[in-house]
């Protein structure tokens, strides 16, 4: 069923409640996602963006409960992932000719994937579409936000952004606007998907926003692809966008760490108490990386000033669960975070070491040689931990 956005603009995407991790399991969704289509019926109709693929049967029918599809003069792909294109082919089978509009690279996407040569409309930015009753679309070009392809449509006198995945958050919900849904579940979910997905491209971001402002577009609203849309005020997420791709952190210290017999989860605690002595006001969190979510973690380290990591030595190497979390960080190119490494071992110790040495290949700033100790730490090792805690939290 069609749901109104505004005057003649109607979601007609799909709720995924059930959805517990995205891009195959790169990333957790506890609380679902949507995935967002509009129709919009002026004197042209015009459908942006579909949905995931599981769902483009539902999808197409549902729509064609609400519309003839024969009466959709063109369609908007505003990004050619498949949560957003997944439904095209079944789509195009029924308007085999209906213009698709979209970048060039949303054209290379879309071929790539589905391998159809459909009726492709290449857009750049500021161009433009009469869609009758004095409202026209413009697009605009947001390569890198987060694919090449990406771009937004804004549709003018209704003043909507159609933003593609750019400001969204994966949750699941039947209420469509901002203002509906719970605060902190708005918030957790949508820096969480800034800092998993968009960080990355956060020097490309502070340009396109400038660029955004510059145009002078009035914006009522803001619809997303996911999540909800933001009508009340819609720049909220804007201004949020602005600080988090401005190298962003909070006085928090992050300790992430992955233990065998339980040495390492001791020199944890230990430097956190050490942090906590240096320092009243800084907020620390301590992880087990093997025991805890990986994107709820990125979301921490995103927000912390300072990442301080421990694996105990193995096999002249570090466990993988650490390892392959300093891999997610590096492809995630956080900036402006400093690093300190710390483990146990029984024989040849290179754990921290490596730690300090992948850490700045993940374009941290390893801020000390890091603390190691041999076996199960006494009580003189857990002294050391403690200093070196606070240590920490001078630098
Ligand atoms: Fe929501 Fe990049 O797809």
């Amino acid at each position: 069923m069609k749901k109104r956005v505004k005057n003649n603009v109607y979601w007609v995407g799909k709720v995924d409640w059930e959805l517990r991790t995205f891009h195959g399991h790169e990333y957790s969704t506890h609380k679902g996602s949507t995935y967002n289509s509009y129709l919009i019926q002026e004197e042209k109709t015009v459908l942006i963006d579909t949905v995931w693929t599981p769902f483009a049967e539902e999808f197409v029918d549902n729509l064609a409960k609400e519309v003839d599809l024969n009466k959709i003069d063109f369609i908007v792909i505003n990004h050619g992932e498949v949560d957003h294109s997944g439904a095209l082919p079944l789509l195009m089978k029924n308007i085999p000719d209906k213009p698709i509009y979209c970048t060039a690279n949303a054209v290379k996407s879309l071929q790539g994937q589905y391998h159809q040569d459909w009726n492709f409309q290449i857009v750049k930015t500021g161009d433009k579409i009469d869609i009758g009753n004095g409202k026209e679309l413009i697009f605009i070009e947001m390569a890198m936000l987060h694919w090449p392809d990406s771009m937004a449509t804004y549709m003018t006198h209704d003043n909507i952004l159609f933003s593609n995945d750019a400001f969204g958050q994966h949750l699941a919900t039947e209420e469509l606007f901002n203002d509906l849904v719970d605060q902190c579940d708005l918030f957790n979910e949508s820096i969480k998907y800034y800092a998993n997905i968009l960080n990355p491209f956060s020097p490309i971001l502070r340009r396109k926003l400038d660029e955004i402002t510059a145009l002078n577009l009035p914006i009522e609203m803001i619809a997303t692809s996911h999540g909800v849309i933001w009508r009340d005020n819609p720049l909220q997420i804007v201004e949020k966008y602005a600080q988090w791709a401005n190298d962003y952190q909070e006085n928090q210290i992050i300790i992430l760490y992955d233990s065998m017999w339980n040495g390492t989860k001791l020199l944890a605690e230990k430097i956190a108490e050490g942090i906590r002595l240096a320092d009243e006001d800084v907020v620390i969190k301590v992880y087990n990386l093997a025991k805890s979510d990986e994107n709820d973690l990125i979301t921490e380290v995103f927000k912390s000033k300072t990442v301080v990591i421990g694996s105990p030595t193995i096999v002249n190497g570090i466990l993988h669960s650490v390892a392959g979390f300093i891999n997610l960080m590096k492809g995630l190119r956080f900036k402006n975070k400093k690093a300190a490494a710390f483990g146990c071992y029984g024989w040849s110790g290179e754990a921290v070491k490596i730690i300090n040495k992948l850490m700045e290949d993940a374009g941290f700033e390893v801020v000390s040689e890091g603390y190691r100790n041999q076996w199960y730490p006494n009580g003189d090792a857990q002294k050391a931990a403690l200093e070196y805690g606070r240590k920490i939290a001078r630098i």
